[in-house]
This record gives structure tokens, sequence and C-alpha cells, in this order.
């Protein structure tokens, strides 16, 4: 039977799990909801379901309702995460929440303890691994294809110069913060690098805003330079920047992992995968160089991403899978989150080494033994 699902914060993003939730058939759209009646109203027409303006609201008019996503924003896009989500949980919903998962490091340890006390599912629309192509390259590693990782390289960014920085804008923008570009984007690069690499165990930043910020007044820290060592071995670099500067090779998203068997690039996100196999021996025991494998995937909208993640939320609820072992869960998006925690110590530090704060321990099941 399908899952019944309502959607609360119906701004662009959480329309975009609407039409999710509505185009899968694990799925049943049952309400959406915004404190912001317009909104409410206007998604409610294009998803041909009923308008709330209160979790509450919609929660005692379907009572067989099951799981919410959390899509609400904020100051650095996660700040109004935290209220929606600890009430979700308290009514019993399975709950995805978008990323950042909160906005303060406090709030997120709080909501991941507290979900976890409840033996609740709480998950994170922590998108950027939900690609075929990431699949893919992640069942490679898992086979041990691509060796030992050697290191990656994660580039990530808005495409920009110095022409087209629009100023400090709305003084109430919840953009105005040192570290709003790091605590709401960083989120999605470390997720992509732990998917592949593992935990993160050091991490050494700079961040920096070019002149054209400074000269307006703009505190954002939008340049991040950040230096990880992985528990398995293996280093990371992660260079992100907000619109300061155009792309260079790989687009707005390039993800390199090299190992001692091979290397793999995935480009644009969705969009291309490259792989240089390691050397291998002929038939005569001559080392030879394969070559290079490229993949298109013809497919070039972020986009896409949205409707993998929510289909795999669904599957692990139809799944029963245990709460602890969802995909993408709260306490991955609380790793993320202890990662971006270490980056502004480290800056505040003068760039000093900092080692992440321990995330909570998984004690599962008989059924699961990793
Ligand atoms: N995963 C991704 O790739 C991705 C991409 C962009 C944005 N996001 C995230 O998605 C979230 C939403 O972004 P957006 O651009 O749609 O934001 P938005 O500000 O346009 O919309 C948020 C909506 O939530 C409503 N809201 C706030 N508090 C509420 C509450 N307690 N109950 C009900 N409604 C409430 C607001 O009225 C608003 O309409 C943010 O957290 C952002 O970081 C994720």
């Amino acid at each position: 039977m399908a899952i019944k699902v309502g959607v609360v914060g119906m701004g662009g993003i959480g329309n975009t799990h609407a039409r999710a939730y509505k185009n899968n058939p694990l799925s049943e759209l049952v309400g959406v909801c915004d404190i912001n009646k317009q909104r409410a109203d206007k998604a409610a027409e294009e998803h041909g379901v009923k308008a709330y303006y209160s979790l509450k609201d919609m929660v005692n008019d379907n009572p067989d309702m099951e799981a919410v996503s959390i899509c609400t924003s904020g100051y650095e896009n996660g700040s109004m995460h935290f209220e929606p989500a600890i009430e979700a949980l308290d009514y019993g919903l399975k709950t995805l929440v978008e990323k950042p998962l909160c906005a303060d490091i406090r709030d997120a340890r709080y909501l991941v303890s507290y979900a976890l006390s409840k033996k609740q599912y709480l998950g994170c629309n922590l998108n950027h691994y939900f690609t075929d192509i990431a699949s893919e390259a992640k069942s490679k590693i898992d086979a041990g294809e691509m060796g030992e990782l050697v290191y990656c390289l994660h580039k990530v960014g808005f495409d920009g110069s110095e022409l087209s920085y629009g100023g400090v804008g709305d003084l109430k923008s919840r953009w105005l913060k040192p570290y709003s570009h790091c605590k709401a984007f960083l989120t999605h690069p470390f997720s992509v690098m732990r998917y592949f690499c593992g935990d993160i165990t050091h991490i050494q930043a700079f961040l920096d805003r070019p002149g054209v910020r400074k000269t307006a007044g703009d505190p954002m820290l939008s340049i991040n330079s950040v230096n990880c060592k992985f528990e398995k071995g293996g280093v990371g670099v992660l260079l992100s920047q907000r619109g300061d500067a155009r792309f260079g090779l790989g687009g707005w998203w390039s993800y390199e992992h090299a190992g001692t068997k091979g290397t793999f690039c995935i480009e644009n996100c969705v969009e291309q995968i490259t792989y240089w196999p390691g050397h291998k021996k002929d038939e005569e025991g001559k080392l030879y160089l394969p070559e290079k494998e490229v993949k298109n995937t013809g497919i070039t909208s972020f986009d896409a991403t949205f409707p993998n993640r929510i289909n795999a939320w669904l599957e692990d609820i139809t799944n029963n899978v245990h709460y602890e072992f969802i995909r993408s869960s709260g306490r991955d998006a609380l790793a993320t989150l202890e990662y971006i925690e270490a980056v502004i110590q480290s800056y505040e530090q003068g760039g000093e080494m900092v080692r992440p704060h321990p995330l909570p321990p998984i004690h599962g099941t008989p059924d699961y033994i990793h």
C-alpha cells in the first residue's frame, strides 16, 4: 500500500518534494502545509491535495499519514527545520528534513538524539549522491576495483565573476552571516566525500572572501578550502566558492577519486563519469594501461537527484529498514555539520587542524550486523 505523506514548507523545494511524491507509486501525497497561506493554497492547487497552515491540522485531518518532508528554510537555510522536525517526530511521523539538518550544531545533535531515543526514522535530503553514476562508482569502490583511496578532490560552487556580484542586498537576508555559505552549502560536498571515502577524522580550513565582497561590507566567507584526512586512509580536498569565479574544469560540481587501482571523476554531478583504470597485465605478464572509459548520461538537470533520493527514502520505509541504517540518515547529515563546525573552528584558530566532534554510536540489532 502506498505510504501516505505530507510536505511542510511550500517554497521551490517543498514543491519539488511534492512532485516527487506524486510521481512515485510508493507514495500518496495527502496534504501540503505552509504558514504562508498563499503558498500553501498555490501548492495545494498544483498538486491536487488539501492545503494546511499548520502541521497539527494536517496530522489531525490525516491520522494515517506516515511520513513527512520538512522543507522549511530560515537563516543559513536550516534554522527553521528544528521545530517542525521535532513536532513531526512527536506525532510519530517518519521525518525527512531538507539540508542542512539544522543551522545550529546543538539543534542538530539534539534532533538526531531525539529521533534515536524514539527509534524513529529521521532522514535528510543529501541528494547530491543519489545518481546512477555515483551508485555505479560506489559499487566499484566497495568491490575493491578502485583500490585504496589516495586522494579525493571535490570542487563545487556557483558560476560568477567580479562584475556579476549582486551586492549585499537586504540586511535581513538569510545570507548575511560569515558562515552562511559554509553552513547552507558544504553539507552537500561533505556528504559526497563521506559517501565515497567514509568518516573524516581531521580537518584544516582556510576561508576567505574576494575584495568585491569586502568593499561591499558583505561578511560571507564565500571561498572555502578544506583539507581532510579519512579514517580509512587517504586524504581529501574540498574547494567551494559562491559565485566569485567562473567554473573551471568539471563544471559546477566535480568529484575526482584517485585510488591505487584506478581513478574516476564525476562532472556536473549528474552528467558524466570518466574512469581511468590502473595498470593491468597482459597474458605475457607485461604491464599496460587500459583506455579510459567515458559515460555521458545525457542528464543535465540537477533536479533529477530529488526523485531518486525520495525514492530511496520511500524504499527504506517500504522495506522496513532499521532506523539506524536508512540511507542519508539524520546521523549522516549530522556528520556533515560536525565537519562544517570543524571548518569554522579551524578558520577561527588561524587554520589549525581540528578533529570533528564524534558522532552518536550505532547500536544495530541482531538483524543488522555490519
Ligand atoms: N537538497 C537540495 O539540493 C536543496 C536545494 C535548495 C534548497 N534546499 C533546502 O530546501 C529548504 C527550502 O528551500 P526553499 O528555497 O524552498 O525555501 P523557501 O524559503 O522558499 O520556502 C520555505 C517555506 O517554508 C515555510 N515555513 C517556514 N516555517 C514553517 C513552518 N514552521 N511550518 C510551515 N511552513 C513553514 C515558509 O513560509 C516558506 O514558504 C532549505 O532548507 C534549503 O536549504 C535544498
